[in-house]
């Protein structure tokens, strides 16, 4: 079947994070996140990216429920990954923060949990900063792990620094298995990259297709599914842009999780494994990094002492 054709990266918790996953950020119609995704487990996919910030936690466990029942798919199959916000950074937020996801999605563990920003907060709404270290919230993260809650525990939005004063830290019990930060073709994040993969922790590759239509992004952000280099390295393997740029990400070695609502999309960014792209077409995506980092918004905190987007 198709599910078998995606393959896993093993995290360094043992654990085997398929390298395909959904996105469900901004999917906020009634029915709509709850409908992709099981169309798209229907198709095969088996990872599905949320956060608390999203608010599509409970469609996603309601969508997820009625799957396992009419025995489509098991939990066991299936790896959620889901994000604490940034107003609950405080060590003793932590747990309840996790429990309300688990509460959220109606599961008994959570896959992978990632501290969602370096950033900390006293409210949702991101208008008071706090100097809360992120240190401390990973201590906490990492009795999530030991209490059975989460079976993997990993970062979003971390720099290079940022990840490298977690593995330094005092009494570390459990490296992070993953961090999740943007990566496209014009934002190659080589460094970064190289870095994760030397010290053994995975990357995922959010907003993949430059988040064609999401809020975070810019309106004058140049369209990256038109860029006429991908459009002309997908004419030669008669695939699409979107399926060029999945296919360049699994090449290089990290994970992808593509947003889409639409079942001919989703389907189209699961076709990506029966073609290969040459090393040479590999270097010339990969020449197209030009450091454009579409999520602009973010830029709004950049005097926030744990602000990461400063390499
Ligand atoms: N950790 C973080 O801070 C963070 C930040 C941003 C995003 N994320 C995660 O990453 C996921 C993906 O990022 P994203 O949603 O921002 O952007 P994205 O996946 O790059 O782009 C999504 C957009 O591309 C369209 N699309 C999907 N497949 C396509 C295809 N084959 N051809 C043409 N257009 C296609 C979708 O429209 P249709 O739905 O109409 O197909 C949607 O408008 C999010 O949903 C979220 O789960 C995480």
């Amino acid at each position: 079947m198709m599910a078998d054709k995606v393959p896993s990266i093993r995290l360094n918790s043992g654990y085997d994070m398929p390298m395909l996953g959904l996105g469900t950020y901004n999917s906020f119609r009634p029915n709509e996140v709850g409908d992709a995704v099981k169309a798209a487990i229907e198709m095969g996919y088996r990872h599905i990216d949320t956060a608390w910030l999203y608010k599509t936690e409970p469609e996603i466990g309601v969508a997820i429920k009625e799957l396992i029942k009419e025995g489509n798919v098991t939990r066991e199959e299936l790896f959620i990954v889901t994000k604490i916000w940034d107003n609950c950074h405080e060590p003793e937020k932590v747990e309840p923060a996790c429990r309300a996801s688990l509460e959220a999605l109606d599961m008994d563990y959570i896959d992978l949990y990632l501290i969602h920003f370096p950033l900390s907060f006293a409210d949702f709404e991101r208008t008071k900063p706090t100097a809360t270290d992120y240190l401390d919230t990973w201590r906490a993260m990492e009795k999530l792990v030991d209490k059975g809650l989460v079976r993997s525990i990993g970062v979003s939005n971390f720099n290079k620094q940022q990840l490298e004063r977690i593995l330094k830290m005092d009494g570390l019990k459990y490296k992070p298995a993953n961090n999740q930060v943007e990566i496209t073709p014009y934002l190659a994040q080589e460094d970064l990259l190289q870095f994760s993969l030397k010290n053994g922790i995975s990357t995922t590759a959010y907003g993949p297709f430059g988040a064609p239509g999401q809020n975070y992004v810019s309106k004058d952000a140049p369209k990256l599914l038109e860029d006429p280099t991908i459009v002309e390295i997908g004419r030669k393997y008669n695939k699409s842009p979107a399926q060029v740029i999945l296919r360049y990400g699994i090449q290089r070695g990290y994970a992808l999780i593509p947003k889409s609502t639409n079942p001919t999309r989703l389907a189209q960014n699961m076709d990506i494994f029966d073609f290969k792209l040459s090393e040479e077409d590999m270097k010339t995506m990969l020449a197209l990094d030009r450091g454009l980092r579409n999520n602009f918004q973010t830029f709004k905190w950049k005097d926030h002492p744990f602000f990461p987007y400063k390499e």
